[in-house]
C-alpha cells in the first residue's frame, strides 16, 4: 500500500514530538553514564612533580583555579591529587612510613584533614570536587593497590554497600586482615599497602566500597598505582574495572606505574581502563626523555595507540610532564626549583608526547608558570596532533648525518652517522607467553646446588653470565610457615650462593625511567615479590605479578642515540613529520618525500607544501625530492606538510 505523506506527516511528527520529549527527560543522567570516555587522550594537572605528596588543599585549588582560566581552552580539564592525600604530614612519615595515614572505620583511605580541612565531618573530597567542578574542571585522586597495611593492623570491618552495615557471610562479620594479603604488599612502598583477594566476596566488598565512595565525593578520574608494569595485579585491575562500569558516574581509570611495560603486557589490561603508563616514573632529566622514544615507538608499531579501551578508549601513558616549576622525586615539599631540561629539551618531551598522544599531564606548579612553559604546552599545532591526529608511528625513513663545524651540507651527498652505542643487559619482566620469556636454564653445580641462568649470556659477552642460585625458600617462623604454604614448590633466586639477598620482582623503590639495572636484591623473605617458579619451558614465573622474567638488551645511554622521525596524519588531511636529535651533536636530518606514504596506508604522496613550526621557515615551493634540516642537539623539528 502507498502510504500518504500528507496523512502520515502529522502522526509522524507528534510521535517524534513524544520521543524527544521522553529523550529530553531521560537524556542528561544517560549520556553522562554512557558518554564515550577518553575518546581523546586525557589531559590536565598532577601535583606530584611540583609537590611530591604534601599538597594542600590551598595550593591544590589555586593550581585548579590556574588551570581553568588560561589552560582549560586548550583541552587542559583534569585535576589529579597525586598519592598519600591521607597520610598526615608530621615528623616521621614519608612514603613508605607505617602508621601516619587517617582511615575511617571501614579501613578506607580519607584526607588528611590537616592538609584538606574541608573534608573533616567525614565529607571526604566532596568539597574539593564541588569547587573543581564548579571551575568548570574534573576531578582525579591517586590511590594505591589494594587495602593499607593500618587498616589491617587495625582489624576495621568492611562495609557491605548493599546494606550500609558490616559485610558478613557464612554466619559472620569479615575484617581487613581476612583480605589483606600480606605476602603481596606493594614492592616500592611495602610497609603502606598490600593486595586484597578478590577471590573472596569481602575483597570484592571492600574494592566496591572505596569505589562507591570515590564517586560519591564526585571523583572523575582514578590513577590506581602499584597494580601495573612489575607491580601488575590482574585481579585487582579486572575487578575494579567492573565496579567502575556500573557507577552512575563516568570515571576514567589510569594504571601506574609502566616499568617495563610491554605491548604484551599491555594488552590483558587495556580494554579495562583508560590509560595506562608504558615508562616509570619520568623526571627533568634527558635521559628519561630519550628512554621514552623506544617504548614509545614499540606501542605504535603495535597498533596500542587509542585502542578500545573501559567504556571508551585506552591510551599509552608517557607519565607527567615535569616542567616549569618542581620538586624531587619522593620529596615531601613543595616546589623549590625549576625544570633541569633544555628548552631544546622540552621543546622534543612535548613533541614526542603529542606525536604519540600520549595523555599530557602537566606537572609543575602553576602558580609559578614562565611564559615559555606556558606556550610550549599550550602549542596549537602540538595540541591539535595529541586530541585529533591518526596512523601515528615512529618513521624509520630518515637519515642523519652529524655536522661537523665548518663543513657544509647541500641537499644531498650526507653520510649517515655511526653512533657508537654500547649495550648493556637489564633486567625485566614480559607476559608470560612471550616466547623470550623461555630463556632460562637450570646448571647443576653439585647435588644440592643449582643455578638458573639466562641462556643467551652465558658466552659472557656482557661480562660473566646472569645467574642465581637456586635455594627451595627456608621456613624460619610461624608467619612464614602461613605464607609458605601458599608457595609450596616456589623458589627464592640468591645472587650467590651463600648470599642472604633475593631477587626481587619489583624494585623496591619507585625508579624513573632512565635507571636501568640488572635486578634488585634485598633480604631474603617469604613475600610474593621474591617468590619465583621455574618451568620446564626455560620460564621464571613472578609469584607477585604472574609476569616472566627476561634479560634484555638495551643502549648503555637508555636508547639515546642517533636521529628518529615520527609521522601522523591530521584531521584535515595534512601530514605531520617530527625529526628528533638525540645525539649530543648538532645534525642534519632528512626524509625524502617519496617515502612519506611508506608509513600512511592508502595515501599516494608526490610532493608537498608546508612548513618547520619552531623555526617558522617555509618550504617555499612544492618539494617533491628531500625535506632535510639542521636539527640541534636533543632539539625537534616539527614539519606540518599538505601534500598530493
Ligand atoms: C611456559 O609454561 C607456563 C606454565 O605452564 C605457561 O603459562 C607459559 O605460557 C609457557 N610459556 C611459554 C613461552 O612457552
Ligand atoms: C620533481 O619535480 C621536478 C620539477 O618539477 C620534476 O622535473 C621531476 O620529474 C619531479 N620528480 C618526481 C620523482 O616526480
Amino acid at each position: 500500500m502507498k502510504l500518504s505523506l500528507s496523512t502520515s506527516l502529522p502522526s509522524f511528527s507528534f510521535f517524534l514530538f513524544l520521543f524527544l520529549l521522553v529523550l529530553s527527560v531521560s537524556s542528561e543522567p544517560l549520556r553522562r553514564k554512557d558518554e564515550e570516555r577518553a575518546s581523546t587522550p586525557p589531559r590536565g594537572w598532577n601535583s606530584y612533580d611540583s609537590f611530591g605528596w604534601a599538597v594542600s588543599e590551598e595550593e591544590f585549588l589555586q593550581n585548579a583555579e590556574i588551570l581553568s582560566q588560561k589552560l582549560h581552552a586548550q583541552g587542559y580539564e583534569y585535576v589529579v591529587v597525586d598519592y598519600l592525600w591521607y597520610r598526615r604530614k608530621v615528623p616521621g612519615a614519608y612514603v613508605d612510613s607505617l602508621g601516619f595515614d587517617v582511615i575511617d572505620e571501614w579501613g578506607r583511605m580519607i584526607p588528611d584533614p590537616i592538609r584538606w580541612p574541608s573534608s573533616r565531618g567525614g565529607k571526604g573530597f566532596t568539597e574539593v570536587a564541588n569547587k573543581v567542578h564548579s571551575m568548570g574542571l574534573k576531578f582525579g585522586i591517586h590511590i594505591m593497590r589494594g587495602i593499607s597495611t593500618q587498616a589491617v593492623n587495625a582489624k576495621t570491618p568492611i562495609l557491605d554497600t548493599t546494606t550500609g552495615s558490616a559485610y558478613q557471610e557464612s554466619g559472620r562479620v569479615w575484617h581487613a586482615q581476612d583480605i589483606g594479603m600480606k605476602e603481596k604488599a606493594c614492592a616500592w612502598m611495602r610497609h603502606g599497602f598490600m593486595s586484597v583477594n578478590t577471590d573472596l566476596g569481602a575483597g570484592k566488598a571492600f574494592l566496591r566500597s572505596l569505589y562507591q565512595q570515590y564517586a560519591s565525593w564526585g571523583v572523575d578520574f582514578i590513577k590506581n598505582d602499584c597494580v601495573f608494569g612489575d607491580d601488575l595485579n590482574i585481579n585487582e585491575i579486572t575487578y575494579i574495572s567492573e565496579v567502575l562500569k556500573e557507577l552512575d558516574r563516568p570515571i576514567l581509570y589510569s594504571l601506574s606505574p609502566g616499568t617495563s611495560v610491554t605491548p604484551d603486557m599491555a594488552k590483558p589490561v587495556s580494554g579495562l581502563s583508560n590509560s595506562y603508563r608504558i615508562t616509570a616514573d619520568d623526571w627533568d632529566s634527558w635521559g628519561d626523555v630519550a628512554s621514552h622514544f623506544d617504548v614509545a615507538r614499540d606501542f605504535s608499531a603495535a597498533k596500542m595507540i587509542g585502542t578500545s579501551g573501559l567504556l571508551g578508549t585506552s591510551w599509552p601513558d608517557l607519565d607527567m610532564l615535569p616542567l616549569g616549576y618542581l620538586t624531587d622525586p619522593g620529596s615531601n615539599e613543595g616546589p623549590h626549583r625549576r625544570c633541569r631540561l633544555n628548552l631544546k629539551e622540552q621543546r622534543t618531551q612535548m613533541t614526542l608526547w603529542s606525536m604519540a598522544k600520549s595523555p599530557l599531564m602537566f606537572g609543575g606548579d602553576l602558580r609559578n608558570i614562565d611564559d615559555t612553559t606556558f606556550s610550549l604546552i599550550t602549542n596549537p599545532t602540538l595540541l591539535e596532533i595529541n586530541s585529533y591526529s591518526s596512523n601515528n608511528v615512529e618513521f624509520p625513513y630518515i637519515r642523519g648525518s652529524s655536522s661537523p663545524r665548518g663543513r657544509k651540507h647541500g641537499r644531498y651527498g650526507m653520510y649517515p652517522t655511526r653512533v657508537e652505542e654500547s649495550e648493556v643487559e637489564v633486567f625485566g619482566l614480559t607476559s608470560c607467553k612471550d616466547p623470550k620469556a623461555s630463556g632460562w636454564l637450570v646448571k647443576g653445580l653439585d647435588q644440592d646446588l643449582e643455578r638458573i641462568c639466562w641462556k643467551e649470556n652465558m658466552e659472557g659477552r656482557y661480562g660473566e653470565p646472569f645467574c642465581l642460585y637456586k635455594r627451595n625458600s627456608l621456613v624460619e617462623s610461624d608467619e612464614e610457615i602461613m605464607y609458605g604454604r601458599q608457595y609450596q614448590g616456589a623458589l627464592h633466586l640468591l645472587a650467590s650462593e651463600n648470599a642472604k639477598y633475593c631477587l626481587n620482582a619489583s624494585p623496591r623503590r619507585k625508579i624513573t625511567s632512565s635507571e636501568f639495572t640488572r635486578g634488585s636484591f634485598s633480604r631474603c623473605t617469604w613475600n610474593a615479590n621474591q617468590m619465583w617458579e621455574f618451568h620446564g619451558n626455560g620460564t621464571l614465573i613472578s609469584s607477585y605479578s604472574g609476569l616472566c622474567a627476561i634479560m634484555k638488551k638495551v643502549k648503555a645511554n637508555a636508547g639515546a642515540a642517533g636521529a628518529r622521525s615520527w609521522i601522523a596524519t591530521g584531521r584535515s588531511g595534512e601530514i605531520y613529520l617530527a625529526f628528533f636529535n638525540l645525539n649530543p651533536d648538532n645534525m642534519v636530518i632528512a626524509a625524502e618525500v617519496s617515502d612519506l606514504a611508506k608509513a600512511l596506508p592508502g595515501q599516494s604522496v608526490t610532493s608537498c607544501v608546508g612548513k618547520e613550526i619552531w623555526s617558522g621557515t617555509d618550504l617555499g615551493r612544492p618539494t617533491n625530492d628531500t625535506i632535510a634540516t639542521m636539527v640541534g642537539s636533543h632539539d625537534s623539528a616539527l614539519y606540518v606538510l599538505n601534500c598530493n
